[in-house]
Parts: C-alpha cells; structure tokens; sequence
C-alpha cells in the first residue's frame, strides 16, 4: 500500500502557505528521527523528501498534496546543536505562527526515536501540543533497530512517559528501512486526514 503524494511548496515565511487550503496532518519531532524518510517511505519514493544525516537539513515548511485530498506537512526538525541561537529562535518562531495560524491542522505526528528514552525536547513538544489542544500521534522511529524484547520495552516506556499513549489507538511503531508499521501508519493517516 503506498499514498500518492506530491510535493507542493517549500514556505519560509507565513505568506508562502499554498492558496489552496486542505486538511493538514504535520510530521514533527527532533532532527534526524527520521521524518522526510517516513514521507519518502509512505509513498514509495514520489515524495521526494530530502533526507540526510547531517541534523537540519530540511528549513522550510514543506507541503506535499496527499491523494489529492489533504496536506502532509515536512517540518524541519528542532534541537539540533549546529546552528547559532538566531537561527534557532527564529525558526522556532515560524513553526509557532505557523501552528497558531494555519487553523486547518488535523493532527500531529510526533515522531521519536524508539531505541532511546524521552528526550526533555520530546516531551516539551507534547505539553506544547496540549497547551494548543492538538491531539498527537505517536510514531516510533527506527524499529528495524529493536528486537522484539527491545521493542516491548521501548512500548513500556512509551506508555508511562506520554499521556497520548494512554490510548492503543494514539502511537505505533515504524521503520523506513524494512517497511514496519507502513500499512497501519498509511491506514492511520487516512482516517486522521477525514476526521
Ligand atoms: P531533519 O529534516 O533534519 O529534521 O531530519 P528528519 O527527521 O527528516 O530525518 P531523515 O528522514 O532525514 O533521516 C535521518 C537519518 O536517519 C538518515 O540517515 C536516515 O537514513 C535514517 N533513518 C530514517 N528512518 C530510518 C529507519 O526507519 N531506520 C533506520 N535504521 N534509519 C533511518
Ligand atoms: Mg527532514
């Protein structure tokens, strides 16, 4: 199963949102966790995210069209190290008007990193979710890392760190590399996207 996605516009500034509002479903969470590859994944390459290992390589708000029906939004990652203050908090700046702005966002997925414990920066990203009240999902990155006595732990974990995982319907797991997860995620965004 695989979504059809293509990439509409890369925006800098809150005047480069495309005209045509949609529906949005956000991919968010720390540099490097693996969110363009996830786009890239779900659509079996089309989308095109760029992908690196050097942290911050995505800089702008991307959107990609989704089934023709609603936006997946590419965000740059936050807490990378590499960058100057400014860069930093002007970047964090945008993505704030833009979460306060956008007024079409359905839902964010927050993406983790499943081989480690909750970063600060991870759970500071949930009470700022809270604090707008947007519901997140939680998708945890980089299963192919954990085996099956790993992932149950990271599960454990996951469950008694983040209010969201409160409910079995609200977090997965996910890997890039050998596909796990992408049906149910695809399944997923789907039904977030016409809630
Ligand atoms: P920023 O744009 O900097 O915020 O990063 P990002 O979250 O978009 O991460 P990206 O998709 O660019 O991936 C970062 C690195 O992790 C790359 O080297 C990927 O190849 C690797 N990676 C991504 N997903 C997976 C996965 O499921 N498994 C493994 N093993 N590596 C992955
Ligand atoms: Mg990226």
């Amino acid at each position: 199963m695989n979504l059809k996605v293509e990439f509409i516009a890369s925006a800098y500034n809150l005047d480069q949102l495309p005209k045509l509002r949609l529906p949005e479903i956000v991919l968010c969470g720390r540099s490097n966790v693996g969110k363009s590859s996830l786009l890239n994944t779900i659509s079996a390459g089309k989308a095109v995210a760029k992908v690196s290992s050097t942290p911050g390589k995505t800089e702008s708000v991307n959107y990609f069209l989704c089934e023709g029906k609603f936006y997946l939004v590419d965000l740059p990652g936050y807490g990378y190290a590499n960058r100057d203050k400014k860069t930093v908090e002007s970047w964090g700046k945008m993505i704030d008007m833009y979460f306060r702005n956008s007024g079409q966002i359905k839902r964010a997925i927050h993406l983790i990193d499943s081989r480690h414990p909750a970063q600060t920066s991870d759970i500071d990203l949930e009470v700022y979710f809270s604090n707008l009240n947007l519901p997140s999902f939680l998708v945890l990155t980089k299963s192919d890392k954990l085996n099956q006595s790993e992932k149950s732990a990271s599960l454990k974990l996951v469950k008694s760190t983040y209010e969201a995982a409160s409910n079995p319907e609200n977090y997965q797991f996910f890997s890039s590399t050998n596909g796990d997860g992408k049906d149910q995620l695809i399944k997923r965004i789907l039904h977030l996207a016409v809630k």
